[in-house]
């Protein structure tokens, strides 16, 4: 009997310290806007699309048409309006790691987001043209690199240019953009 009631017992204090524990969890869980976990969560599943098609042009998975356009659409639908609009209103804000800066250059910020949908479009495409292998016709050519980098490079209108690049270089030119971007409007210590 004295153990039922010891059971019994400690049963109601879990239950209690369950009650208790709940609400602090939910709130804390809260605290960080819903438009900031989205965010964060739309940049992790770029993360890792990006990754899927960075291995599929070093070879260290095999090319795909499919993954590589899945991959390339993650990033398009994650892009342009669909992430700058997970920024209106105050950008900040508890648990994230937005920069205060992306309110005052809200012009560069939305072009950016806008250069990244233009890369993955492409490169979405190139998908659909090149069905069966990555082959030359994806691969950067000779004199890319100066296209877009440098002092005499001329300087690249992605809209306007990144449906004809190579694959690779509208690859290596968006993972250029996610660097800006992070280098200007995220915060590493905060
Ligand atoms: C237009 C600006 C912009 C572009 C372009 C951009 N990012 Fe981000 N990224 C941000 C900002 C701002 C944050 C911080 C968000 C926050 O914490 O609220 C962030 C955060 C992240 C994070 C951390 C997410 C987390 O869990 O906290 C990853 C990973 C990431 N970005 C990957 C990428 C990749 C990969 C690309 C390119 C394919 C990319 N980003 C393009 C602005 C950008």
């Amino acid at each position: 009997m004295r153990l039922n009631a010891d059971v019994a017992r400690l049963t109601a204090l879990t239950l209690s310290i369950a009650a208790f524990a709940t609400p602090i969890l939910v709130a804390a869980a809260q605290s960080v806007p819903p438009n900031v976990v989205q965010r964060q969560q739309d940049m992790k599943a770029m993360a890792e699309a990006a990754k899927s098609i960075n291995a599929m042009f070093k070879g260290s998975s095999p090319y795909d048409a499919k993954r590589f356009k899945g991959a390339a659409e993650t990033i398009r639908s994650n892009s342009g309006v669909a992430l700058s609009s997970l920024f209106d209103g105050s950008a900040t804000g508890p648990g994230s790691k937005a920069s205060a800066s992306i309110e005052t250059e809200r012009q560069q910020f939305d072009g950016l987001a806008l250069d990244l949908a233009a890369y993955a479009v492409a490169l979405s495409s190139a998908a659909d043209q090149n069905p069966e292998t990555l082959g030359p016709r994806m691969r950067m050519q000779a004199g890319d690199a100066a296209f877009g980098g440098g002092p005499l490079a001329k300087k690249v209108d992605p809209a306007g240019d990144a449906a004809s690049m190579p694959a690779e270089h509208a690859f290596h030119l968006m993972l250029q953009t996610c660097t800006s971007c992070h280098a200007k409007f995220r915060v590493e210590n905060k």
